[in-house]
């Protein structure tokens, strides 16, 4: 028998319960044992529930100091309670699952350092359904990780994918997300890039050994796309999604989110809606790609009872992946240390030299321009968008650039700027 307690009985925590309850033959047969919810935590004890069969609490220390648990699963989202109450579990030398990657962006690292040799499993933390903790910490571990690409946040892949296949504007992909229970009412977590910046700093423990938090890395959001941008793109064989990247280049890791132009045949351009899709290229294994439902309680539960199972079955692995104490030799790069292709967009009166000019500029700060379309304006007819696609240049070359052209008398508003990734 192993005993567990939910710590959250919510959507993810209501699911677990449920699966574990309809699936339990099949769950037992692989675990090879049962696996029982001794007790549930939860904000609201007197909120109706239905039969839930088992008891509920709102005393966590009811179930991190209950010598009959086996595992606390933590299912209640948050930084600081949730912290607070998976150390006293680990204190208490409880095993522990968790899907909590905003406290794992955060803690992971004291975290591993209080469960030692306890299992510590957090599957359901990053793209939901999909295994990608296990492919990155067993399947691929062969492997020195050369990059990761992900589209691991399904509230802004839905708007991107509603921008381009019906043209709808921004704020109208946001109200439909919203309307479809995609989108919190806050959405600043999703939008700017904040829940995959959490998940990113997951996986890049697990494949780099890296010890970074979400103010080290670049994190830009999609609030600044327009209907232009879109039609870029497409004119140019791009599509556009909000893209969780590390890559390694020598001894360094850049980490960034950011949306990014990425051309139609690359398998990630393909993930659409709510799903995610992570691709992981190995230095032996070469390109591999796991897709599948990033969110919902069914396929997170998922997740969380595989963990379950591992537990179960006894399976012991170092939580970050690397033994405790490994030193990576890796560092992780400057947030601004990036070269790249960049598409370009810029609001300018429509007179003769603009874009000489701007190409003056460009070239001056070592970028040479690949492709530039003009489209008129609508809200004023004397203005333009100068729309220009870079080749290979450095980031901090770019932004120098684009603050110059800022000031030329004919640019009307701050030019925007997307990375266009290959
Ligand atoms: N939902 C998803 O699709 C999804 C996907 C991947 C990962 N996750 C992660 O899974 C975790 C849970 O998400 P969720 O969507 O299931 O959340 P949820 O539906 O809001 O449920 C949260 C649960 O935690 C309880 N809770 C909240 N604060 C508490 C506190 N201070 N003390 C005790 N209990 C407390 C709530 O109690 P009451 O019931 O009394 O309110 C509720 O039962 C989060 O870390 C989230 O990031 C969720």
């Amino acid at each position: 028998m192993l005993n567990i307690a939910l710590v959250g009985v919510g959507t993810v925590g209501g699911a677990v319960a449920d699966i574990l309850e309809k699936n339990r033959a099949l769950i037992t047969a692989r675990a090879g044992k049962n696996i029982r919810v001794v007790k549930g935590v939860v904000k609201n004890a007197t909120r109706q529930r239905g039969d839930l069969g088992f008891p509920l609490t709102t005393d966590y220390r009811e179930v991190v100091e209950d010598p009959a648990i086996d595992v606390v699963v933590e299912l209640m989202g948050g930084v600081d309670k949730a912290f607070e109450i998976v150390s006293a579990a680990l204190r208490n030398k409880k095993a522990v699952v968790t899907a909590n990657k905003a406290m794992l962006a955060y803690h992971r690292y004291e975290l591993e350092e209080l469960a030692r040799d306890l299992p510590f499993m957090y599957e359901a933390s990053v793209a939901g359904g999909i295994p990608i903790i296990r492919a990155l910490r067993d399947g691929l571990c062969a492997n020195h990780i050369e990059s990761i690409r992900g589209v691991i946040n399904g509230t802004c892949n839905y708007m991107l994918t509603r921008m381009f296949d019906k043209r709808v504007s921004f704020d109208q992909a946001l109200k439909e997300a919203q309307g479809l229970g995609y989108a919190e009412a806050d959405p600043t977590f999703d939008i700017g890039g904040f829940d995959a910046a959490h998940k990113l700093l997951i996986l890049a423990s697990l494949a780099y050994g890296i010890d970074a938090k979400p103010n080290d890395i670049l994190i830009e959001g999609i609030g600044h796309l327009t209907d232009e941008d879109i039609a870029f793109a497409e004119e140019f064989g791009y599509t556009i999604k909000s893209l969780a990247i590390a890559k390694k280049v020598g001894s360094k890791v850049s980490l960034r989110v950011h949306p990014a132009l990425i051309t139609k045949k690359e398998v990630i351009a393909k993930v659409e809606g709510v799903m995610n899709g992570v691709a992981v290229v190995g230095d032996k294994v070469g390109e591999t790609f796991y897709y599948g439902a990033g969110a919902g309680g069914e396929a997170t539960a998922s997740s969380v009872i595989a963990d379950l199972i591992a537990i179960a079955r006894g399976e012991t692995t170092p939580m970050l992946g690397f033994s405790y104490g490994f030193d990576s030799q890796l560092t992780l790069a400057a947030k601004d240390d990036i070269t790249s292709k960049y598409y370009i967009r810029i609001l300018v009166e429509d007179v003769a030299g603009v874009l000489a000019q701007t190409a003056a500029v460009l070239a001056k700060n070592n970028i040479s321009i690949e492709t530039v379309l003009q489209r008129k304006k609508r809200v004023k007819k004397e203005w333009a968008n100068l729309l220009l696609s870079t080749h290979i240049a450095r980031e901090t070359d770019l932004i120098g650039a684009l603050h110059e052209i800022a000031e030329l008398g004919f640019v009307k508003a701050p030019p925007a700027m997307i990375r266009i990734e290959s």
